[in-house]
């Protein structure tokens, strides 16, 4: 790998403790590009603008994928990647939807680990901090002919990360008139376009006072699928309900960390189905006790409020929160605090 190293590190200049989210990049970033039906050397070098043709692909028809995930600093000192096996996995199944070739797993693994030791000191110490790291791939092949590229740009930028949405719970609203995803399509794709096609949607909840949008089947807006950026939990009575991934359901990685850590906790999980009307109907006896998001961004984000057919209803506030007991064991094992799941934790040296 060629590597480059900056002259002018600007890390003296950032404000770590007041950051917000994706604005401020490390020093370097990862580089790699596809032609000729393959990958060639990847280049580690300054974090910088660069050229792209106006007619580059994804401009026009969108192809391109990434993935999210965090590098955390314990107690001691050790650099901790997340289940970074499982983001892989997830970049190749995107890549494969996006009719994008899939990336060698030395070249996104040597990449990652490469880009971390040079820039270990933008990973702090500290609960909610961690490093964020954005794994892209984009068709950079210059053509406005409406197929797939054979030309292609896959790289790593970095961002210093405090936890999204802080402390606070959120108000979110359930939608009856937009779709996320629709079957047979790319919603279980961290394709970039799915995101692009949140955004008016959720402008329009924004307005109304919400911050984010709790997706629901295409078909008739009947059974709940996600939200945002995050996977969702319903505790109903004494279960922990989520809907099952599919084909417009993104397969989070939180998401099946937590199901293994509220099992491995004797808290009872079903993924199944759950229908707006089950939780309509389980708010109004009274058996609602959380709804909770799940996401690399967020870990866990409790919902305060949420919004239906113009009504808002509050969760209760419970003294010991399934939500919060289930975020501090991943954050535990995330900041390698506990010696469980050792297998989830790629240690950087
Ligand atoms: C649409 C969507 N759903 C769910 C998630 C949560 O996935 P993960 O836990 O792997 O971050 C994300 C974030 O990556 C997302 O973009």
């Amino acid at each position: 790998m060629e590597i480059v190293l900056t002259k002018n590190s600007k890390i003296k200049n950032v404000d770590f403790e007041n950051l917000e989210f994706g604005k401020i990049f490390t020093d370097h970033l990862f580089v790699c590009k596809y032609s000729n039906n393959n990958w060639g050397t990847g280049k580690i070098m300054p974090y910088d603008n660069f050229l792209i043709s106006p007619s580059a692909r994804v401009f026009h028809y969108g192809q391109a994928i990434f993935e999210g995930m965090k590098c955390y600093r314990s107690d001691n000192d050790s650099l901790i990647l997340f289940r970074p096996d499982e983001n892989f996995k997830r970049f190749n199944k995107s890549s494969t939807r996006m009719a994008i070739p899939e990336i060698p797993k030395n070249i996104f693994f040597d990449g990652l680990t490469e880009l971390l030791k040079i820039d270990k000191d933008w990973v702090k110490k500290g609960d909610g901090n961690a490093l964020y790291l954005r794994p892209f791939v984009f068709a950079s092949e210059p053509s406005i002919n409406a197929s797939e590229a054979i030309e292609y740009t896959f790289m790593i930028i970095c961002c210093p990360a405090k936890s999204y949405y802080g402390n606070q719970k959120i108000k979110v609203k359930i939608e009856e008139k937009y779709s996320r995803a629709a079957k047979g399509g790319v919603g279980y794709a961290k394709a970039a376009g799915n995101y692009a096609a949140q955004f008016y949607p959720t402008s329009i909840a924004k307005e109304e006072g919400y911050q984010q949008i709790i997706w629901t089947d295409s078909n008739n807006h009947k059974s709940i699928e996600e939200a945002g950026t995050m996977n969702l939990f319903f505790r109903i009575g004494d279960k922990l309900i989520t809907s099952p991934t599919s084909d417009s359901i993104l397969d989070g990685i939180t998401r099946k960390s937590i199901i293994k850590l509220a099992k491995d906790s004797k808290i009872h999980v079903e993924e199944r189905i759950i229908t707006v009307d089950e939780l309509m109907n389980a708010q109004n006896k009274g058996e609602l006790m959380e709804i909770f998001g799940t996401g690399t961004a967020v870990v866990i984000l409790p919902i305060k409020t949420f919004g239906y057919q113009k009504n808002d209803f509050n969760l209760p506030d419970l003294k010991n929160p399934w939500s919060l007991m289930l975020k501090k064991k991943l954050n535990d094992i995330q900041y390698d605090r506990s010696a469980e799941y050792e297998n989830w934790k790629l240690k950087i040296s």
